[in-house]
């Protein structure tokens, strides 16, 4: 008995050691654009975006979704990254179409490089509109030195933006107010590039290099003929606990808004609407 599991323990550590499945890269996720300036590394457990005068790249995840918990573990450029754009997104607009323009439903977590100052993590939605819902906050660490988790929890009740499990931003289901909620499915991109509007970027500085882990993805697939399946709390992030935020989140919560925030489109009377009061 002893040597038969010890056989199956050999088995799965073969397994996961040559990336043969499992929590690789390639379970998960597609490259999207950039040649070879997407690497995998580490057996699959790790993807290098590389951003250069001739590109940037990026992944998408292979499957659309309904609702989930989806974080990864991410570093970003070690460099007076001014210009460069890293991000880790839900979208609803398929890979390939243009989105510039477009309403759609969007959920974004973005480095925006400034001023070679990196500590900035700003967050977006859409919802079946433009945009321009910007929070931006400052960070109490250093993005470039270590990897951290970066996740969006998207149910039925709220979207929940998280860093290192700490929320920082919410954005509840009001819709019987009329406030926009993702109601189609959205998959997962990420990817590094230099939108002109960021400003003129320094290339002597790079290439600039953005570094992604722990690839698993906890979400409920969108089969499309039934889409009520992804409201079913047999998936943790559908339950009880995740359809609010508990008192410590919320106590944590109001504290990363008053010591980190430092910009918001609730302060812009032209952007702002009613969820603004209700969204704190
Ligand atoms: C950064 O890139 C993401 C992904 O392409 C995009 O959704 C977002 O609008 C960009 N943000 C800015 C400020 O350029
Ligand atoms: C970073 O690079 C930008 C663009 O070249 C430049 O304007 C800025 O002064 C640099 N910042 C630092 C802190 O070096
Ligand atoms: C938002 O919540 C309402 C209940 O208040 C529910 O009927 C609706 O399906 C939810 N919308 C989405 C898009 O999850």
């Amino acid at each position: 008995m002893t040597k038969v599991i010890f056989f199956f323990v050999l088995l799965l550590a073969t397994k996961y050691a040559n990336g043969g499945g499992g929590f690789t890269f390639d379970e998960y996720y597609y490259q999207t654009y950039g040649g070879n300036h997407l690497s995998v590394l580490d057996n699959g457990n790790e993807v290098q975006l590389l951003m250069d005068q001739s590109t940037g790249a990026g992944f998408s995840s292979k499957r659309e979704f309904g609702s989930g918990y989806f974080g990864i573990n991410m570093k970003i450029p070690d460099k007076n990254s001014t210009g460069i754009n890293t991000s880790f997104y839900l979208i609803s607009v398929p890979v390939g179409q243009p989105v510039g323009g477009v309403k759609h439903y969007e959920i974004d977590i973005e480095f925006l490089g400034t001023n070679g100052n990196p500590h900035i993590i700003s967050t977006n939605v859409f919802v079946n509109d433009f945009g321009a819902k910007e929070q931006l906050f400052h960070l109490w660490f250093d993005p470039t030195m270590d990897f951290h988790k970066y996740a969006i929890l998207w149910n039925h009740h709220q979207i929940v933006w998280f860093v290192d499990e700490t929320p920082i931003r919410v954005w509840k289901n009001i819709s019987n107010l009329g406030v926009g909620f993702p109601t189609v499915p959205m998959h997962l991109e990420a990817s590094i590039w230099n939108p002109d509007w960021l400003g003129s970027v320094d290339w002597a500085q790079g290439p600039f290099i953005a570094y992604y882990r722990r690839f698993p993805i906890h979400g409920c697939r969108h089969a499309g003929s039934n889409p009520q399946k992804c409201y079913s709390e047999t998936y943790y992030w559908n339950q009880k606990h995740y359809c609010q935020l508990s008192p410590d989140q919320e106590k944590k919560l109001q504290e990363m808004r008053k010591i980190y925030m430092f910009e918001d489109y609730c302060n812009d009377p032209y952007k702002k609407g009613q969820e603004c009061l209700l969204n704190q």
